[in-house]
Parts: structure tokens; sequence; C-alpha cells
């Protein structure tokens, strides 16, 4: 099965956007491995949007990579990451020109798809630009779900329409491995608060297969490159990769690794908010709304769950929460106990609840297990 788990790694589109080329591409795969990050699973690096010339070839009518950008072409590139354990991520669309004007991939699937596995391209991002009007939206992805199985690769389907036409509902049926189901964030708090606050209920349509991408992640930004904004904080950052890893979402980089700081590191390569993340059952985490606050409870496999509790107001607050809500009866006779993600240190063993301190934008997350109590 592709994408057993969400897919890891990274995209050029949040801090490069058009400035997209080879040298990039290639520093940045060595970066990844300097890093680890191969290691721990982050293994896609995406080409988004700006890589092809702007007409396709007037002979074989094939979309052709812009010599200026990539002048040993793509598959030299895909060697290279090949090389080094590495996968090559590409960028196309279903309609008929991309997002940013280069050509899209409508009424040319089963052509693009074999191009892109020509290239040694292993996920093709999807978009959802310039359609032609009348047309039937979701049957552009079944078209290009069906072109890619064609080619005999295993080639991940990142299909990226934005959460429009009731993508929830027909998105597995095209043979999607991932979908975005938001607008593009951009690199402050309000953004990525907005999308997981209106995600966390479309968490249940995530699944080992296919699972719902929140979009590229703005963690390390800080306000640097394409969608850089007002940037965020530690903090907001810590919260941003502690949800999307609750959420089971693809973790795909947007920041300029090659100057990653040692805090965004530490943080990214976090080895229990991956195993959240990575956790083979991806289940949806059963979620508490209260005003400026939410708190999650997620089942993971071999018995164990993960507790998040998120403030998303602009000061400080406790957050009372009754183990109750989530099924925990007071007269069970268990508690839980709960382990630090970041410390990785037991904070005590509680039967009815837990109410921790949060500091504006935080998120807390611990890993945890019934005890006897
Ligand atoms: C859309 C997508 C972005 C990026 C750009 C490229 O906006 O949502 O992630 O791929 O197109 O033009």
């Amino acid at each position: 099965m592709l994408a057993k788990t969400p897919p890891m790694g990274w995209n050029s589109w949040n801090t490069f956007s058009s400035n997209v080329n080879e040298a990039l591409i290639l520093e940045t795969a060595d970066a990844m491995i300097d890093l680890g990050l191969d290691k721990l699973g982050y293994k896609y690096v995406v080409i988004d949007d700006f890589w092809s010339l702007k007409e396709r070839d007037p002979v074989t009518d094939k979309i052709v990579a812009d010599p200026e950008r990539f002048p040993h072409g793509i598959k030299y590139v895909a060697d290279y990451l090949h090389e080094r354990g590495l996968k090559l991520g590409m960028y196309s669309c279903a309609g008929l020109r991309t997002c940013g004007g280069f050509p899209g991939s409508f009424d040319h699937e089963f052509l693009d798809a074999q191009t892109f596995a020509d290239f040694g391209c292993d996920l093709l991002k999807y978009d959802y630009c310039n359609l032609p009007t009348g047309v039937d939206k979701p049957l552009l992805y079944h078209r290009m779900g069906l072109a890619l199985k064609a080619t005999g690769r295993d080639i991940i389907f990142s299909a990226c329409n934005h959460g429009y036409d009731d993508v929830y509902h027909w998105i597995r049926s095209a043979g999607a491995h991932m979908f975005r189901s938001t607008g593009d964030i951009i690199d402050n708090f309000e953004s990525m608060k907005e999308i997981a606050l209106e995600q966390d209920a479309n968490i249940c349509y995530s699944a080992p297969g296919c699972f719902n991408d929140l979009d590229m992640l703005t963690v390390g930004m800080y306000g640097e490159g394409f969608v850089g904004s007002t940037g965020c904080t530690y903090t907001d950052y810590v919260s941003q990769f502690s949800l999307w890893c609750m959420f089971s979402a693809p973790l795909m980089l947007g920041c300029d690794i090659r100057k990653i700081s040692p805090e965004i590191l530490e943080l990214i390569t976090n080895k229990n908010l991956l195993r959240i993340n990575q956790d083979e059952e991806a289940r949806p985490p059963v979620r508490q709304v209260q005003d400026g606050r939410r708190v999650y409870f997620k089942h993971l496999s071999d018995k164990e769950f993960a507790i998040c509790y998120f403030n998303h107001l602009n000061g400080p607050i406790e957050v009372p929460f009754n183990f109750t809500d989530f099924g925990l009866s007071v007269s069970s006779g268990y508690g839980l106990e709960l382990r630090d993600v970041n410390t990785n240190e037991v904070v005590g063993v509680f039967k009815e609840y837990y109410i921790p301190y949060l500091e504006a934008h935080e998120c807390k997350v611990y890993l945890a297990k019934l005890v006897k109590v």
C-alpha cells in the first residue's frame, strides 16, 4: 500500500514560490540528508509550480522542464534524490493552466502522467486552477488517478483542490493518497489556527491510504519567503507541528531547510510527535471544544493514547478538562499516566482530570496510558 502513514518531506512553494531551480532542490536534498531528516521519514522533495516552460513541446505535446531552471532536466534531479534514498515530487494541475499560468494537465492526463513517471517522479501534487467551465470537476481527479496507475509506477497522488466541491466524499474514490482541504496557509498564527480549527472535524476523512492534507508547514519560516507574512513565534510553531501530528496530517516542510535553526530541528525531529503522526491506525481524535481552547484525545496503536491541549487565545489560561468527556468514567478504577512529549518524563497519574497551564497560543501534548488506580 502506498501512503500507509501520512507522507513526509519538503515542498518548495512556501518559501521559494517561483524561485525554484535545480541548485535549490539539490542543496535542500543534501541538507535533509546531513540533518538526518530522511532517516525519520522526511523523504519526498517536491518541486511545486514554475518548473516548466510556458508552452508544451509542439511536436510531442509533452510538458517540458524549463532548461534555465533545470539545466540537466528533471530525470537528473530524480536520480540525484534516488541515489540518496529520497523521492521526487512534481506538480501539475487539473485545469488548462497551473495556478501560476504554466501548462496544466487538462485533457493530457495520461500523457502527462507518463511524462512524470519517465522523469522518475514518486509524488504528483495536482492543483485546481483554471478549470474549463462546465466540466465534471471530480472526474478530473478520477482521470489523473487512473493515469498515474496506468504508468505502473508507484506515485503518491497528492490532490490539491483546496477543500472545494465536497472533496471529502469523493477523493478517496479517485485514488488520491492525500488531499488538500484548505486554502493556502501563510506564516502567521491566525492562518494556521483557522486551518486547524476548521479541519479538526474533518480528520475523520483521513485513514491509511489517503490523508487530509492541512497544507505545507510554515514551521521555521519566521516570516521569510513567499508566504512569510508576519511570521510566527516558536510557541506558534510548536502548536502547528503538534496539531498536524495529532491530526495525522502529511508533514511537508516549507521552510528553507538549509538554514534551519537548532530549536526548529529539535521540534520537527521530536520522536514522540512523529510517533503520534505516523501511528499506523491514523485515528481522528475525539475533540472537546470550549471558548478559546480545544482538547484532543487520540487513540494510538499499542493501547497508547495522545492528549493535546491547545490554547488559541492571545493570553494564558488553565484548561480544565474531565477525562470522563472522552470515556474514562470516574468509577472505572483507571487513571491516565501522562508523559510529556518534549521532556519524555512522566508527569503523573491522573484519575479525573488534568489541568495544564498554557501560555498564549500554546499546545501541550502528552502520551498517555491507562493504569489501575
Ligand atoms: C495553489 C496551491 C499552492 C501552490 C500554488 C502554486 O495556490 O494551493 O500550494 O501549489 O498553487 O501556484
